[in-house]
């Protein structure tokens, strides 16, 4: 058991998960996509150890339902090895000060859902090693180690997981070049979302990879599907501005039969948004890389009746709300249900 100093500082920090409403993966060729932060995220508690692994520190000790056990720069006791790396990131970036550092992981999101794990972890440690020593952070610096870390994790992430999550608003998100243009989206009403847990998917990393192999073999046609999804994102913008919920749902439906045409979806991810639809649900689709992961459903009652059902069907489940392009910050709700 390492041990904290009686009298160490502790410094917390907070990042919450977030979910794309349209354009994962197309996102990554240039499309338009849509974003917006949830209500379960991950949290972080930065001290340092009363008697210093000189070899091994500094530790980042996951709790929860992230993962268990210690992960220093030469030992991963447990959990994915992917965190060995992204320390080492950390400990290269900020070298001696980071030694005798313990960073403890706890929160409600669950990884390798879909629901931005790996960019709210980045973001939380990022913030939290800043606050622990006082230095100062300004978003620049913040987004440049998130990207860092979600390029270990994912490969060649599109960046809109780690902006939305530190913009805590519904974004619009497009890359062009190397530059990606955001823009914050102001909602008419409140959107209120039921999320379904499908279960894990095999990680973004994959997913972003197989896809570009399907790519090749059929560019025209997957060009005109991100080109179809594009169309989708800036529709869904204006009904969003407008408060158009039944329009925004229906574009999420043609959204979801354009991601299962890219084999991004399964059986059941189908199955959620059945559910989803028959309890009146005004639309449903998998969110983030696919393959397994999560559904996202757009209710307009209290999603009561939806969270039941998809109990019923053993699935576990979240709500989420978001109320203009501010989401609402209260971290006593979220966590999984069912
Ligand atoms: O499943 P997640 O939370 O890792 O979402 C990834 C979103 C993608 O568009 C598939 C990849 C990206 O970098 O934008």
């Amino acid at each position: 058991m390492l041990k904290l100093s009686p009298q160490a500082d502790i410094a917390f920090c907070y990042a919450p998960g977030k979910v794309i409403l349209v354009g994962e993966h197309a996102v990554v060729y240039g499309a338009q996509a849509i974003a917006m932060p949830i209500d379960v995220g991950i949290r972080v508690a930065i001290s340092h150890l009363e008697k210093p692994l000189l070899v091994e520190g500094p530790v980042i000790r996951g709790v929860g339902p992230l993962f268990m056990g210690d992960v220093t720069v030469s030992r991963s006791s447990a959990g994915p090895g992917i965190l060995k790396s992204a320390l080492s990131y950390l400990v290269d970036a900020f070298g001696e000060p980071l030694k005798n550092l313990v960073m403890v992981v706890d929160g409600t999101l669950p990884p390798g859902r879909g629901l931005g794990s790996s960019a709210s972890l980045s973001v939380a440690l990022i913030r939290g090693i800043f606050r622990y020593f006082s230095w100062p952070l300004d978003d620049n610096t913040l987004k440049k180690h998130a990207l860092a870390l979600e390029t270990i994790f994912h490969g060649s992430p599109s960046g809109i997981d780690h902006t939305v999550i530190i913009g805590e608003r519904v974004i619009g998100f497009k890359r062009q070049s190397n530059e990606a243009l955001v823009w914050p989206i102001k909602l008419k009403s409140p959107l209120k979302f039921v999320i379904g847990i499908v279960g894990p998917h095999d990680g973004t990393k994959n997913a972003v990879k197989e896809l570009a192999e399907r790519k090749k073999r059929h560019k025209e046609v997957y060009e005109g599907v991100f080109q179809g999804l594009n169309e989708i994102a800036k529709e869904m913008e204006l009904a969003l501005i407008d408060g158009h919920q039944a329009s925004v749902g229906e574009l999420m439906n043609i959204s979801q039969g354009y991601l299962n045409a890219l084999s991004l979806s399964t059986p059941e991810i189908e199955k959620l948004c059945a559910i989803a639809r028959e309890r009146g649900a005004l639309g449903a689709k998998l969110t983030g890389a696919g393959g397994g992961g999560a559904v996202i459903a757009l209710v307009d009652g209290n999603g009561a009746d939806l969270q039941n059902a998809f109990k019923a069907a053993g699935y576990q489940c979240l709500m989420t709300e978001v109320f203009d392009e501010r989401w609402r910050l209260d971290h006593s709700r979220g966590g999984l249900d069912g």
